[in-house]
């Protein structure tokens, strides 16, 4: 009867996890997620589950070969998909089939108050990642905008929650729906490359959840991206890749993510700390893979030999591995195991017009007096473009999101297809150098020789495009450090001054992904905020000039006059850089226009602001009631008229303020916004909705979201600093 009894029960087992066609359940793309990873959990050794949790190269991490669990594959970044690295190193393996399309940097992104465009640009840039075989994509990273001088700022999506997570949150949807991982990036309070490996960051409870956590939570429970990178730096103590309060308590408890948490390359530092405080894949500990230690390097990492002895020891519970090996199932499932899953598409026509209309979205026309531009083909013969930026690569450099392109339209480019090469003389004015990670090489070069030559092309041109601002070298924008001043380098302040002295008609373009100080400004009648473009760069901001696109780009960051007007330079070394081992960010809830609002501080150019080759008029608005409930929408709304003679699209803005909190809010804070498209004359009615539980502050005494009954302000706004109208409601 035994014997009967177990036989029946193991076959029964056997029915159980084999669906029909007698394959393992974990095996049958049929399956429910849950079932095919319990499934596959339920068959592999202690050594598979531990095996998982580490890397095996330099950007993949292990499978389980004997029950055919591929391994994961990572690539960066998050504006396109970098070349394919060597296995143990961070060279290039000099492939000759992974030059990619390069999309525009984020800060271009965001800068179009899109969110369409930004599930297009997610979709392209997955089918990109999917068809190089990528499971995970290292991006979009979203750290805010604090300080001017971060070189990664143009990795992000600006100063201000609401934008960025708004933007982030259809990206992440665009490329996981191509069977691609995304990687939301760098949780959290990376916001400076100085130190970036160990600063400890001390902030209020406050500026974590209203400033620094949103992007992240969205990403996590809108947008339920299947990965997130630990940051390097440490937050109150414990390093960011393996931090019980941001990964156990924040993440996985209170936003029940059911992702994987991955390091930043060498973001480990403690085998415990990894195993308890919610890490899940350790990569790029030791960074050439091969420790100086006897055995292969990857058997040492935290997560491998280490934590397979304190398992075997009793020191850490298998429930801990169990949930870490469940996730990264989970991931392989939804990824290189999904059933029917995509094949992506790799350099092609829609990626192309993707990249140039983000691109045409994002350029921000910052000054543009008596209609200088748009500049017809016709208007000038004698044309000069000035500044190495108008050749040089800006797709290659700014750290990992560096990239090999199929191709790069330089600025130089598109001007010579527009205005006809015979009319333009090119002059560099100046030289920086190449982009070598870490350093600064001085450029070859005799610098007064180039700057005496543009300013001599300059006198002979019946206009001048001046083609500069920063670059992808270290020290500039780019990763592992952040910039030493806030004025624009390489003596181009001087240039543009000299240039100045012999021709008026100067039209500024600054490719950058960072405010910088403008003491020409006044003198010079057109400036375009021009980012890193990508592939189509040259395209872009030709049809932008020439007036065949306008412009409707609006800053995701402030421009403060000076450094020292912003918020994070207001409080001395301690909030920025720190002080080398702890850092506090002093300015608080007070980021950006926050700080320039509250702190009457003009700033140069306002969060939000951009100007058009048309005008637009903004109604009034009005709410579709008086008082709400805790649990209700604002319904709010106004006409918008395009008063000019140009086809346009606006980024209108909606910020709330509570004049009478019982602790301190910012003047006001952006809510809601839309890219509205009219035609030359039109009106539409914008409405937009405002949820009454948004509107609230997080109340770090009780630790949750909290909303005053009272009165709120709303105002309609072309920028945080061109208020149209407001409205007053109250909440119940
Ligand atoms: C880098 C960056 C991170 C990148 C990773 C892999 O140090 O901080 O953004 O994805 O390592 O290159």
């Amino acid at each position: 009867m035994k014997k009967l009894k177990s036989i029946l029960l193991g076959l029964l087992t056997v029915m159980t996890l084999t669906s029909q066609n007698n394959v393992p359940v974990y095996l049958d793309n049929s399956q429910p997620l849950e079932l095919r990873v319990k499934d596959a959990l339920s068959k592999m050794t202690l050594e598979e589950k531990v095996k998982l949790c580490t890397a095996q190269s330099k950007f993949s991490s292990h499978g389980v070969p004997r029950l055919g669990i591929p391994e994961i594959w990572m690539s960066d970044g998050p504006h396109g998909v970098r070349e394919e690295i060597e296995w143990d190193s961070w060279n290039a393996a000099k492939w000759t089939n992974d030059s990619c399309t390069a999309f525009p940097a984020l800060t271009c992104l965001a800068a179009t108050f899109n969110t369409q465009l930004s599930r297009d640009y997610g979709v392209a840039i997955g089918e990109e990642a999917r068809y190089r075989r990528k499971d995970i994509l290292l991006g979009p990273g979203v750290n805010i905008y604090r300080t001017p001088l971060n070189g990664r700022n143009f990795e992000y999506m600006g100063e201000d929650p609401y934008l960025a997570a708004r933007i982030a949150v259809p990206y992440i949807k665009g490329v996981q729906q191509n069977g691609v991982a995304g990687c939301v990036k760098h949780y959290a309070l990376n916001n400076q490359e100085v130190w970036r490996g160990h600063i400890n960051v001390n902030l209020s409870d406050r500026a974590l959840h209203e400033i620094y956590l949103p992007a992240f939570k969205a990403s996590v429970e809108e947008a339920e991206v299947w990965s997130i990178m630990g940051a390097y730096n440490q937050f109150r103590g414990q390093h960011c890749c393996h931090n019980e309060l941001l990964l156990n308590k924040i993440l996985k408890a209170d936003w029940k993510f059911d992702g994987v948490v991955v390091t930043d390359w060498g973001g480990t530092h403690d085998t415990k700390q990894a195993a308890l405080y919610g890490l899940d894949i350790e990569m790029g500990s030791y960074t050439n893979g091969l420790s100086s230690k006897a055995t292969f390097g990857y058997n040492d990492y935290y997560l491998a030999n280490p934590f397979l002895e304190l398992l075997k020891k009793g020191e850490v519970p298998m429930s801990v591995l169990d949930d870490k090996a469940r996730r990264i199932l989970r991931l392989i499932f939804r990824t290189s195991m999904m059933g029917n899953r995509p094949y992506g598409r790799f350099v092609c026509d829609d990626h192309s017009n993707t990249a140039r209309r983000v691109a045409e979205e994002g350029i921000v026309l910052l000054k543009n007096d008596k209609q200088f531009l748009p500049i017809s083909a016709a208007r000038f013969k004698k044309i000069a473009v000035i500044g190495e930026n108008a050749t040089r690569s800006m797709t290659e450099g700014g750290g990992s999101s560096t990239l090999k392109v199929k191709y790069e339209i330089s600025p130089l480019d598109g001007l010579q297809k527009a205005y006809g090469l015979q009319n333009i003389v090119y002059s560099k004015g100046y030289s920086t150098g190449p982009s070598v990670y870490g350093r600064v090489i001085e450029p070859k070069e005799n610098q007064k020789e180039l700057f005496d030559a543009a300013v001599l092309a300059a006198k002979d041109a019946e206009l001048v495009f001046f083609v500069g601002g920063l670059n992808k070298n270290h020290e500039q924008d780019c990763e592992a450090g952040d910039r030493t001043t806030y004025n624009l380098p390489f003596n181009q302040d001087n240039l543009i001054r000299e240039i100045l002295k012999v021709n008026k008609n100067v039209v500024v373009v600054l490719v950058s992904g960072n405010a910088i100080a403008m003491p020409w400004l006044k003198d010079v009648p057109a400036v375009l905020q021009s980012w890193y473009l990508g592939s189509e760069s040259g395209n872009a901001l030709a049809n932008i000039i020439t007036g065949k696109v306008n412009p409707s780009g609006k800053l995701p960051f402030s421009f403060p006059v000076k450094l020292e007007d912003s918020g994070a330079h207001a409080f001395g070394e301690i909030s920025y850089p720190g002080d080398s081992i702890n850092q506090e960010y002093k300015e608080d809830i007070l980021v950006g226009y926050r700080w320039f609002d509250t702190k009457k501080i003009k700033p140069l150019f306002p969060f939000g602001f951009g100007l058009s080759y048309t005008t637009y008029e903004y109604g009034k608005m009005s709410a579709d009631k008086k008082q709400y409930a805790a649990d209700e929408t604002i319904q709010l709304s106004f006409t918008l008229k395009n008063t000019g003679n140009v086809d346009g699209a606006e980024a209108v803005q909606i910020y709330a303020s509570q004049p009478k909190a019982s602790v301190v809010r910012p003047a006001k804070e952006l809510k809601a916004f839309d890219k509205i498209s009219l035609k030359a004359g039109e009106t539409k009615t914008v409405v937009l909705n405002v949820k009454v539980k948004d509107l609230a502050f997080f109340n770090d005494k009780t630790h949750s979201w909290t909303v005053e009954p009272g009165e709120f302000v709303l105002y309609n706004a072309a920028s945080a600093a061109e208020i149209k109208s407001t409205v007053k409601i109250q909440v119940k």
